[in-house]
């Protein structure tokens, strides 16, 4: 079958290339897909897509009509595709369900070691030989309180981790895990409780009608002064302004992102050569206890691995005129 694959980026090319083992076409495009750039996929049967690519109705509408008949998602998060457009147009849909959960629940543990013991600030410090400890006070994690929304699959590991620290752990979801309370004593409790008694809030649930800004102004006045915030989920899921007075007020005292709101055409791309394109980024960047990671959580070879074998096994299975594994509808 042959495959275009839109954002595709020069990290993740030998992975597909070594998962097709010549058995597809691959034709990469480093350009997200979107209303201008549809067209390169004219002489596939699929498309292959990641996070920032525009899945719209009018641009599946373009695929359709050149026809694309396959869509294979590379990543877990599939909100940015319209299924319901999808399943009309009789596209079928595949994600990669789970990579990897073990990268991004440990990226995020990397987020909160990072901001507590403020190795970004350490590090700058230490280059220019300035080797006071002032500024580098950190807390031990033992102990602390950590609520975590969302103990799915990655918010499952973040709770074993922690536990290991020594942590009490609450827990948010709509579908509470019984294994996990009886294996790490988690608490499901509500939000508002989460938010009054919580450390640390870390971020795992998926961008829904129901999760976007779930934390917001209202949110983020009813936590403990001082709260480290860490979102490796989607960045739709925090109201960044918000969060840019609390971290102003003090009122949220770290903050951690590996996905931002605004990501869409920022991330994944080179922009060091002009000025910053989004203020609110840079104002972001411009508070000491900000730690940002551009959308990198997965990154480890295992996962890269896992997403080009996942994304491989549909397309064959699409070619043998069966359903994928992980086909969405
Ligand atoms: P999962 O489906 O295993 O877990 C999600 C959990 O959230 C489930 O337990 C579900 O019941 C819960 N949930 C759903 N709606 C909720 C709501 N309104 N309130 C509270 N809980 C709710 O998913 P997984 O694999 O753990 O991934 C979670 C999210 O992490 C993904 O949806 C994706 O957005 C994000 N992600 C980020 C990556 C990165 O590189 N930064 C990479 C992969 C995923």
């Amino acid at each position: 079958m042959r495959l275009t694959v839109f954002s595709a980026h020069r990290f993740e090319q030998p992975y597909l290339i070594q998962a097709a083992q010549g058995q597809h076409e691959l034709h990469f495009v480093e350009a997200a897909l979107g209303p201008a750039t549809a067209a390169q996929a004219r002489g596939s049967q699929a498309v292959a897509l990641f996070t920032g690519d525009n899945a719209s109705a009018a641009v599946l509408e373009q695929l359709h009509a050149l026809g694309v008949r396959f869509v294979a998602v590379r990543a877990a998060g599939y909100d940015h595709v319209d299924l319901a457009a999808a399943r009309r147009l009789g596209l079928r849909v595949a994600n990669v369900p789970e990579y990897s959960p073990y990268a991004i629940a440990e990226h995020t543990i990397a987020l909160i070691l990072a901001l507590n013991r403020r190795l970004h600030l350490a590090d700058q410090q230490l280059r220019t030989y300035d080797f006071r400890l002032d500024q580098l006070i950190g807390f031990d994690l033992h102990g602390k309180t950590v609520g975590i929304i969302g103990c799915g699959r990655i918010g499952g590991i973040v709770a074993r981790i922690l536990h290991g620290f020594g942590c009490r752990l609450l827990g948010y979801d709509l579908v509470p895990d019984s294994r996990l309370g009886a294996e790490l004593g988690i608490a499901y409790v509500a939000l508002n409780e989460l938010y009054a008694q919580a450390d640390i809030i870390t971020i795992h649930a998926p961008l829904t009608e129901h999760t976007r800004h779930l934390i917001d102004a209202k949110a983020l006045a009813q936590m403990k002064p001082g709260v480290m915030l860490i979102n490796t989920g989607r960045g739709g899921e925090l109201d960044t302004l918000a969060a840019l007075a609390a971290l102003r007020s003090g009122q949220l005292g770290y903050l951690g992102l590996d996905v931002y709101e605004h990501e869409k055409g920022l991330f994944f791309e080179d922009h060091s050569h002009e000025a910053p394109p989004d203020a609110t980024f840079a104002q972001l960047l411009a508070q000491p206890n900000v730690l940002i990671t551009g959308h990198q959580a997965f990154l480890t070879r295992e996962a890269l691995t896992n997403i080009a074998d996942t994304t491989v096994a549909s397309l064959s299975c699409w070619g043998r005129g069966e359903a994928s594994d992980t086909e969405l509808q």
